[in-house]
């Protein structure tokens, strides 16, 4: 075992997010452009290196990993990869393999994904109406993605679903998504829409709905615990008395969690983004390339990395602008 990551800011790195793809089978207006050019495939990090780097990450104390995208169950042969990762839950090295999906292949892929180990998924949804999923989707089905959610439960995975907070488009559901995840045993996370991407075409601070506002209609109607446990993660919970149901809800937008920030995200070139709200990166693809055979340089290159991570991030819409931009899509960064 080697020393532990530890950044400048005393924060011991245990959570790694890796994007495996950065296509997908959905478009959804707030994170992809309808004709999106996809990196060509030798950019692609390959599975075989994909599973080099993240070993070397759990051989340095990273405790979980979530595999993102784009769309992760659309990588060819992608459960080769959790088949590969899962030697890691079997030594004890790792304890958490996970996944965020948008959950349109899990009718497929489910079983296979307890079978390798994953005990948990979350599946991005926005919308219980098939037509306002169709619009925000693009391309998407709502009953695929329900057929896949069954699957995952059936298969033993603990569900739990994500919707992006959209102004003028989910406000009215959201007492619908909660009920809907009261009946069928999930948590349910509120994202308050991020400034990724360009702004082109669709106005960000059109479909901002504040996080704020949510939790006070909440309170309008159920009497609300505020759960202080914190997952090193931006979100903050609440429990609905009445229903016993823990809602979560992720405000990228503030800065209070940085200091139990516990995570790196690794994109599917390879390149190493410290904090979620900053610009600096390691391109850790060179350095595994550079030296197939040779793991020493690689991990000298992700210390190297951790020890740039910085503070905190640098969002901020109060000025009706949208500052802080980050100029990548969450597909390419991972969600
Ligand atoms: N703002 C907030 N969440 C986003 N996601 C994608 N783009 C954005 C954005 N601009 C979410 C997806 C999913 C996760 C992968 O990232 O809805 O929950
Ligand atoms: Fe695909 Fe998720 Fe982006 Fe939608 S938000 S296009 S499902 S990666």
């Amino acid at each position: 075992m080697q020393t532990p990551l530890i950044d400048p800011f005393a924060r011991p790195i245990t959570y790694l997010r890796v994007s495996v793809t950065d296509r997908c089978d959905f478009r959804c207006v707030y994170c992809m452009a309808e004709n999106m050019t996809f990196l060509p495939k030798k950019e692609l990090l390959t599975l075989e290196e994909l599973d080099r780097l993240c070993s070397l990450f759990v051989g340095m104390g990273v405790k979980k990993l979530r595999i993102t995208g784009g769309e992760p169950l659309v990588r060819k042969n992608i459960m080769s990869f959790f088949q590969a990762m899962s030697r890691h839950l079997d030594s004890g090295d790792l304890d958490e393999l996970t996944l965020t999906t948008n959950g349109s292949q899990l009718g497929r892929f489910a079983a296979d994904l307890a079978a390798c180990g994953v005990r948990r998924v979350n599946v991005s949804l926005d919308t219980l109406d098939a037509d306002k999923f169709a619009r925000v989707t693009r391309w998407g089905r709502l009953d695929q993605v329900m057929r896949g959610i069954d699957a995952a439960q059936q298969a033993g995975l603990r569900v739990k679903l994500n919707a992006v907070a959209l102004k003028g488009f989910n406000e009215d559901e959201q007492f619908t998504l909660t009920e809907f995840c009261a009946t069928r045993d999930m948590d349910l996370t509120w994202i308050e829409v991020m400034p990724m991407g360009d702004l082109g075409n669709e106005d960000r601070l059109d479909q901002y709905w504040p996080l704020k506002d949510l939790r006070a209609r909440y309170a309008e109607r159920y009497d609300l615990v505020d759960l202080t446990e914190s997952s090193g993660g931006p979100a903050r919970y609440v429990r609905l008395t009445q229903t016993g149901q823990k809602i979560g809800f992720i405000t990228p937008l503030t800065h209070n969690f940085c200091e139990s920030c516990n995570r790196v995200r690794m994109t599917c070139t390879g390149e190493l983004y410290m904090c979620l709200g900053q610009e600096d990166r390691a391109d850790l693809r060179a350095a595994l390339r550079d030296h197939p055979n040779d793991d020493t340089p690689v991990r000298a290159a992700i210390r190297d990395a951790i020890d740039r991570k910085p503070k905190g991030h640098d969002f901020d819409y109060s000025r009706q602008q949208v500052a802080g931009q980050m100029t990548r899509h969450m597909s390419h960064t991972g969600g």
